[in-house]
């Protein structure tokens, strides 16, 4: 469980995952963007809170990611805004359990575009 409540997320790790170092998978509600960074899994809302730029064309540096749209950076440990006040978008801390993946947010999205 994560905090705040939110059930942690369950899905298959996707074939090609470490192959492409970033993939999206979807669930009922949501789509979230995976990444491995240096062999390290994050895994982050795709759709940017700002106004809804697709971070699955997102840049990913140094354990943040910037979106192609207008160029925020949020941390993917944290999904703390780097370059704007007050945006923060959901990121998961990502867990590998079999053939499964395990994502718990550690952060809600908040920001001018919700
Ligand atoms: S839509 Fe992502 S920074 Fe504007």
């Amino acid at each position: 469980m994560a905090e705040g409540g939110e059930p942690s997320i369950r899905v298959p790790v996707p074939q090609d995952l470490h192959e492409r170092g970033l993939v999206i998978v979807e669930t009922d509600d949501r789509e979230i963007v995976v990444l491995v960074e240096a062999g390290t899994l994050r895994a982050i809302d795709r759709w940017c809170p700002h106004e809804d730029g697709d971070l699955g064309e997102g840049m990913m540096f140094r354990g943040n990611i910037k979106c192609p749209v207008h160029g925020y950076i949020f941390s993917l440990t944290k999904g703390r805004c780097l370059n704007t006040f007050g945006m923060t978008a959901r990121v998961y801390e990502v867990k590998q359990e079999g053939d499964d993946l395990v994502l718990t947010a550690v952060s809600q999205p908040m920001g001018r575009g919700l």
